[in-house]
C-alpha cells in the first residue's frame, strides 16, 4: 500500500514548511513501516529531496523538451532536483488526454514514475491504457473536504478496480480517517492520495499515523 501526501500549494506546506511536513511523512513512514511519498510544489524538489528519504514526486510536469519552453516545467528539471515520480492530469491541473499519453511516455523514458490521476472510472480506464505506473481516482467534487470518496461514493473505488487491471490504483479525495483507508483497501484500492487531511490537520503527524492505521 501506499501513500502520497499531496501538498498542492498550500500555505502549511510551502518552501520550509514542505519540508518540516516531509521529514513528518518520512518518520511516520519509518515508525510504521509504510510507504509514504511526498508530492511538494516543483520550487520545493530539491530541499525536500535533499532533507528526506522517501519518494518525492512533482505535482505535475509538461511533456517538452529541452528548449525555448519559458515557465514549462521540464521532467528532466523535476529528475535533477531528486523528484523520482510526478502527478499528471491532477484534477486542479489537468491536462488534454493526448499530453497525458505524451507525458506519461516521456517519464517512462526516463525513469520517473507517472501517477495518472482521473476523475470517475471511466476517465482512469481510458487513461489507464497510456500505462502509467499507477492510477488515481478522484470525485473532484468531494477534493478538499470532509466526507471521503471512501464514505460518499465507494462504487468509484470497486467500479475502478473492476475497470483498471494490472495496475496500481489509489484513490483519493476527503480522506480523513482510518476509517476511510480501510475501505478504500477493502475494496482492492492499493494506495490513497491525501492532502488536506493531513496538510491542513493542527497535528499532521498525528493524522498520518491515524491514516497509516487503516493499513
Ligand atoms: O491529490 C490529492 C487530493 O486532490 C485530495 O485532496 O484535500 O481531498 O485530500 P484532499
Amino acid at each position: 500500500m501506499i501513500t502520497i501526501v499531496n501538498c498542492k500549494a498550500y500555505a502549511e506546506a510551502t518552501g520550509k514548511k514542505a519540508v518540516k511536513l516531509a521529514k513528518v511523512c518520512e518518520s511516520v513512514a519509518k515508525a510504521t513501516k509504510s510507504r509514504i511519498a511526498i508530492a511538494v510544489q516543483a520550487a520545493d524538489i530539491s530541499a525536500v529531496a535533499n532533507a528526506v528519504s522517501i519518494p518525492v514526486f512533482a505535482q505535475h510536469v509538461d511533456a517538452i523538451e529541452f528548449g525555448a519552453h519559458t515557465g514549462w516545467t521540464l521532467p528532466e528539471s523535476v529528475q535533477e532536483a531528486g523528484a523520482v515520480g510526478s502527478l499528471i492530469n491532477h484534477s486542479e491541473l489537468r491536462v488534454p488526454e493526448e499530453l497525458v499519453q505524451k507525458t506519461v511516455q516521456r517519464l517512462r523514458n526516463l525513469g520517473i514514475l507517472s501517477v495518472v490521476c482521473a476523475a470517475n472510472p471511466v476517465e482512469e480506464e481510458r487513461l489507464a491504457k497510456f500505462k502509467p505506473d499507477m492510477v488515481a481516482v478522484e470525485p473532484p467534487e468531494l477534493i478538499g473536504g470532509k466526507i471521503s470518496v471512501s464514505k460518499a461514493r465507494p462504487e468509484v473505488i470497486s467500479e475502478s478496480v473492476r475497470r483498471v487491471r494490472g495496475i496500481p490504483i489509489l484513490v483519493g479525495a476527503g480522506i480523513h480517517t482510518a476509517e476511510d483507508v480501510a475501505t478504500a483497501k477493502r475494496l482492492g484500492a492499493q494506495g490513497i492520495l491525501v492532502a488536506s487531511g493531513v496538510v491542513l490537520a493542527k497535528n499532521p503527524k498525528k493524522a498520518l499515523l491515524e491514516l497509516m492505521k487503516g493499513f
